[in-house]
């Protein structure tokens, strides 16, 4: 599938301590590292249901992961430490919330390795240096596991030139099985969207993935805020999987519900009615809450977003921390809940989806 620039998300504003952070403005200015890009994603409707193969709505938002590869041949130390594989130095440099880096660098590193090892390349004799940036500032539920290994795969598109013909299909399959590295078994929802950005409708199967970009009326104008609160999406994706054993009663019946309000979120898109796409999110979160992937922290957010002038509020992605998301009609009311928010989250951005 191609990615249609003019569906790319408008600019994200960040705002409080992400704003503070650095943001790595290379991307405008160096033509090579700007092909690198891949999205943050916003999960609209399906985070933990899509797991199990229905629909899902998400949106990518505009901030980016970007990354540059410099190879050069290993030096006589690193050859002398008998290893059979090359020498992988990480520079990241993308902001973050406070811990998220320390938190995922393991699994980071392990996500890397999948992808170089996808590729097969960088063996022994050669050392390569990845530097990862952009303007994404890394938090739970915003994707940026997904937008650093599909930047990481565009960039050896980039730089190497025996994979100068990659698709951006074979981009998403590189960075699915980089996703592994971060979440065991990923849906593949974060991963595609950081590679096709725009707003996609999304389903996980028994083989490729099925995945459209949605066509929307007006722009989709968001709010998200972070808890602060780093999950693991490996330990919520499995407690839920857990449950869902225990009682699959209790599972298939949120899983039918979630089926038929994504199914109007769906409608409520194309019809381009946000009153009503805004309750169903409000649904949406409630259904959320009885999977009992949500929390206090998150809790407290959605309902100050809605109180502050939402037409509907609800976490989004991994959730026990990470992000919530609400939807504010016009900008006036997308000031005002950034505002709201801003006063009792650690980080607030604003974003549209089109
Ligand atoms: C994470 O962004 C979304 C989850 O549904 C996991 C997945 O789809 O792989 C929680």
């Amino acid at each position: 599938m191609k990615e249609d620039p003019s569906k790319r998300p408008s600019e994200d504003i960040v705002s409080d301590t992400a704003k503070k952070a650095k943001v790595d403005a290379d991307g405008k200015s160096d033509p090579i590292l700007a092909k690198t890009h891949a999205y943050g994603k916003l999960i609209l409707f399906g985070e933990h249901f899509v797991v199990y193969k229905v629909p899902a709505l998400v949106g990518a938002v505009s901030a980016y992961t970007d990354c540059s590869i410099k190879v050069e041949d290993a030096g006589e130390k690193e050859l002398a430490d008998g290893s059979d594989t090359g020498v992988i130095e990480i520079v990241d440099n993308r902001p973050a919330v406070p811990n998220y880096k320390t938190k995922k660098a393991e699994e980071g590193k392990k996500a890397i390795d999948l992808v170089l090892n996808h590729f097969k390349i960088f063996g022994k004799g050669k050392k390569a240096t990845l530097t990862f940036g952009g303007n994404l500032c890394c938090a739970s539920g915003i994707g940026a596991s997904a937008a650093q290994v599909v930047a990481l795969a565009r960039a050896v598109k980039e730089t190497l030139p025996q994979f100068s013909e990659l698709t951006d299909d074979e981009i998403n399959t590189a960075g699915y099985e980089g996703e592994k590295g971060y979440h065991g078994t990923p849906s593949g929802i974060d991963n595609t969207a950081a590679t096709f950005g725009g707003l996609l409708k999304f389903q996980r199967t028994d083989g490729d993935p099925i995945f459209e970009k949605k066509a929307i009326k007006e722009p989709i104008r968001i709010v998200y805020a972070s808890t602060g609160i780093t999950s693991s999406t490996t330990e919520v994706v499995g407690d839920v999987r857990a449950k869902k054993e225990a009682d699959p009663a209790w599972f298939d019946d949120l899983l039918k519900k979630y089926c038929d309000l994504a199914e109007k979120g769906e409608k409520a898109l194309e019809n381009g009615d946000i009153t009503e796409l805004g309750n169903l999110l409000n649904e949406n979160h409630k259904l959320l809450q009885d999977l009992t992937v949500s929390c206090k922290e998150l809790d407290t957010l959605v309902d100050a977003a809605r109180k502050a002038g939402a037409i509907g509020a609800k976490m989004s992605g991994t959730g026990r921390g990470g992000l919530m998301l609400a939807l504010t009609p016009t900008e006036e009311s997308q000031n005002a809940v950034a505002a709201a928010l801003e006063k009792i989250a650690p980080q607030v951005w604003k974003t549209s989806f089109q």
